[in-house]
């Protein structure tokens, strides 16, 4: 079983877990400042919990992925409310935010190297979304096809694999 942590539950981020949660793979804590009571309230769902912020959440040191679906103006606060969390240094950190770079994560959030970003699109939401996929130097083929697997769920995936000399 993997736990996500998925910040942001709007368009996006609410289309990929909706493709997540017919997996009985994983486990979904889902912070979402304002939305969460509203989501809580709807969800049949015993694997998908939702928390108003990350304080919320007792252990931080068993998520196996933790994806970033706001937009990107709130990124900022997002970093302040993570600031202080002790990440486990095998959690992927996996983005969805057009124009974030990678470099951004690693210097604001503590312990993590293995970072991803996606392009994805609304069909995601019909589990016809295309994913286009780029991973850092840290992540090794194992975490390739396991990153493959959480997007395979919303549509069709293509990763950009560099290869540095
Ligand atoms: N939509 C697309 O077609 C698409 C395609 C590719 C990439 N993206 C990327 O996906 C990201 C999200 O886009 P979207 O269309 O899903 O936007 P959205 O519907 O506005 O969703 C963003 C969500 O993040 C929540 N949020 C804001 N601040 C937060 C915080 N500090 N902690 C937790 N949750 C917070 C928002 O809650 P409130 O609304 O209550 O503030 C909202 O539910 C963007 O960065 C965008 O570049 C979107």
């Amino acid at each position: 079983m993997k736990n996500i942590l998925l910040i942001g539950c709007g368009h996006m981020g609410g289309s990929l877990m909706s493709g997540w949660s017919k997996s009985k793979n994983y486990t979904i804590s889902v912070i979402d400042k304002k939305k969460h009571s509203i989501l809580k309230k709807r969800n049949r769902n015993k694997k998908i919990k939702f928390f108003k912020s990350i304080d919320d959440i007792k252990n931080h040191n068993n998520l196996d992925y933790i994806i970033f679906a706001t937009r990107p103006f709130e990124l900022t606060n997002v970093f302040k409310e993570l600031k202080n969390v002790n990440f486990n240094k095998k959690s992927i950190a996996i983005s969805v935010i057009a124009g974030k770079k990678t470099e951004i994560f690693k210097k604001n959030l503590l312990n993590i190297n293995k970072i991803v970003r996606v392009m994805p699109n609304m069909p995601a939401l019909i589990g016809e979304g295309v994913h286009c996929i780029y991973t850092n130097k840290f992540i090794n083929k194992k975490e390739i096809k396991e990153i493959n697997d959480l997007f395979v769920l919303s549509g069709k995936t293509l990763f950009l694999i560099v290869k540095l000399l």
